[in-house]
């Protein structure tokens, strides 16, 4: 974490959540925002499409931002099933997830699809936060370092800054599963993440973007790993659905 960067907490709540829980657990969290406005972190939560509304109209005024999970390339028309950015942003979203392990795979998106969109989101002034991260084997076969500059070099957009865009370094074997990468190998990875962002976007760029981590991150290990030098959030998935243990990670930002 650097002074530079101010943190961000994102909730993932992925497939998750009806109208009554969503509205329940969204109102909890914006009671809790509320209860410290001055905190030097910005909270974020990513709800299903079914209840952005429900959800954004809970968290009004609360200082915690919507966010999308996913999003089309195109602004409007023949794209059955698909989001527009420019519904996104109409919804109030101020967030998207792009390039998400559970959306490479299921959706078989690959990096120019996520660079689209991430393009595409940008353009309509929602900041992107694109996911990258690799897989078990890869880890295991050294590759780890390769597959994510691969990552970066292909789904960021030449346009990014540190305003429009937050990267996100999810290894897939961290996702759910309990497994914590150690700190030694997330700072590792996030520091070539930023010395990669350097080299594309310049070193000023690199220096103020945000870089997630995300992967099984919860109260007892969040402290630990917001504290080392390149990680300025997390990304939290099943953390982030229970109200408690989403604003403990928060509290695990460094006060000022
Ligand atoms: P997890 O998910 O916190 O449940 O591991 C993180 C994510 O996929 O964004």
């Amino acid at each position: 974490m650097s002074n530079q960067r101010r943190p961000l907490i994102a909730g993932n709540w992925k497939m998750n959540g009806l109208r009554s829980t969503a509205r329940a657990l969204a109102d909890e969290i914006a009671t809790l925002r509320k209860s410290q406005p001055d905190s030097a972190f910005d909270m974020l939560i990513c709800p299903p499409f079914t209840v952005m509304e429900t959800v954004g109209s809970v968290i009004e005024n609360s200082g915690v931002f919507l966010g999308a999970q996913a999003c089309h390339t195109a602004l409007s028309g023949a794209h059955t099933g698909d989001i527009s950015p420019v519904m996104l942003k109409d919804a109030g979203c101020a967030h998207v997830i792009v390039g998400h392990s559970e959306r490479r795979m299921d959706h078989s998106e690959n990096d120019s699809h996520v660079l689209a969109q991430a393009v595409a989101a940008i353009e309509q002034d929602i900041i992107a936060i694109i996911c990258v991260g690799e897989t078990e084997s890869e880890r295991e076969s050294g590759k780890a370092k390769d597959v994510v500059r691969a990552q970066i070099n292909g789904s960021v957009p030449a346009n990014a800054t540190a305003g429009n865009t937050v990267i996100a370094y999810e290894p897939v074997w961290a996702i759910g599963t309990g497994k914590v990468a150690t700190p030694d190998d997330v700072q590792e990875i996030h520091a070539d993440i930023r010395k990669t962002l350097a080299s594309q976007l310049g070193q000023d760029i690199a220096d103020g973007m945000r870089i997630l981590y995300g992967g099984s991150m919860k109260p007892g290990n969040a402290k630990e790993l917001i504290a080392l030098a390149d990680v300025d959030g997390g990304l939290i998935g099943g953390a982030s659905l229970k109200a408690e243990d989403f604003w403990a990670i928060a509290q695990s930002c460094p006060s000022q």
